[in-house]
């Protein structure tokens, strides 16, 4: 069976999730949509598709797109085109974050369930293949009980940069928000009950007022201890570089990941050394994709096509939602927060980003 397609906004992660789609014998049609009109080129160039529109509400009008991936930037975007993506009956895969406000993420799971449509958060790194083998391993009971996770993740500066530049989230927002998601799915059923955090200043708080790094210690209902150390300001190296070193320790056994992508070294007299196909979503490498961006966009046309669960529902995105912003309070605060956030905090959390944007 074979559906028809689109991808609105088709920047960095929207041109990937556009060329795995265009590349897929399950679509019959693919529709990209772009404001920018040379990038809207660029990709047509490279994927081909059926229709490229400018304006969001042809794909919204098209009756036989079922599937749409929401990838545009700055993330005020998010709510308003997956809102009405829902309401046209569409099944959406909307990029991180599910939204600004807990009450926008709250409208479009209502929406999607009033619809009984697939609605799922591109949480990419649960495609990763260490993470998914370290659920493996922790579901199995190779580690016995879990114990502690720690997840430090470190991006080059450029990318800080440009994600810094267009919207006012803390690397806790946009970076651990990925080691949020896939840690509470590995030590599921447990909830997050506390989190504590700090941030340093460095080389961002010029360029929009952001911590470069930020640490937040997470206590679960069952006494698992999780620490996340989510920052942005590695030196320039291969576009948008990340590397990530995660330890996870049980009553049975340990578990060490190295995701720091140094083991492909490209050395050249014009840039010196490389690490190549290092980025948080991957790329595509002629006929193959190397990373998890890929695989994520054909595993949820896969459940829209055959009716099976996404891997990511947004129930859990907005778990993840609730803990980082109980992280940006407090390190504001100085003081741990409990969660699921009060009445207190929820009001406290609403002053604090009227005050930053
Ligand atoms: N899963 C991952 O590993 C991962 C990695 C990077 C970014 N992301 C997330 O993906 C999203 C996209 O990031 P990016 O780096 O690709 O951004 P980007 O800025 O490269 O691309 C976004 C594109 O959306 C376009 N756009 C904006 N408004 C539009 C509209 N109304 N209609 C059509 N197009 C519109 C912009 O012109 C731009 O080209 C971000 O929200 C980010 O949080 C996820």
């Amino acid at each position: 069976m074979q559906v028809e397609v689109a991808v609105i906004g088709t920047g960095w992660c929207g041109g990937i999730r556009a060329e795995t789609l265009s590349r897929s014998a399950l679509v019959s049609k693919l529709h990209i949509c772009e404001i920018r009109p040379d990038r809207l080129a660029e990709v047509k160039k490279l994927t081909q598709p059926a229709t490229a529109t400018l304006d969001y509400q042809d794909i919204i009008k098209n009756r036989n797109i079922s599937v749409v991936y929401i990838c545009t930037t700055p993330e005020q975007t998010h709510f308003p085109i997956a809102r009405d993506c829902l309401q046209a009956g569409k099944h959406v895969l909307l990029e991180k974050p599910i939204a600004l406000e807990l009450w926008e993420a709250d409208t479009l799971i209502t929406l999607a369930k009033r619809g009984n449509l697939k609605f799922t958060i591109g949480y990419s790194q649960r495609f990763n293949t260490k993470i998914a083998y370290a659920k493996k391993k922790i579901a199995d009971g190779t580690l016995g009980k879990p114990v502690s996770v720690m997840v430090s993740r470190h991006l080059s500066r450029s990318l800080g940069k440009k994600i810094a530049s267009r919207v006012k989230l803390s690397p806790a927002a946009m970076e651990s928000t990925h080691d949020l998601d896939f840690v509470f799915w590995l030590l599921e059923p447990a909830k997050p009950i506390r989190v504590y955090s700090q941030g340093a200043y460095g080389y961002m708080q010029p360029v929009n007022g952001s911590y470069d790094i930020m640490w937040s210690v997470v206590t679960m209902d069952n006494g698992v201890l999780v620490a996340i150390g989510g920052g942005w300001n590695l030196p320039p190296s291969y576009p948008n570089y990340c590397a990530t070193w995660i330890e996870i320790t049980g009553t049975e056994g340990s578990l060490f990941l190295d995701d720091t992508q140094r083991d492909n070294w490209l050395n050249t007299v014009a840039d010196g050394t490389r690490f190549p196909m290092s980025t948080m979503p991957g790329e595509q490498v002629d006929h193959v994709f190397a990373g998890q961006m890929g695989p994520e966009t054909i595993h949820f046309l896969e459940a829209c096509i055959m009716n099976r669960p996404v891997m990511v529902t947004p129930e859990s995105a907005r778990t993840v939602m609730e803990v980082y912003t109980a992280a940006d309070l407090s390190a504001e605060r100085n003081a741990p927060i409990d969660l699921p956030l009060s009445n207190e905090t929820l009001a406290a959390v609403s002053a604090m980003t009227q005050e930053r944007r």
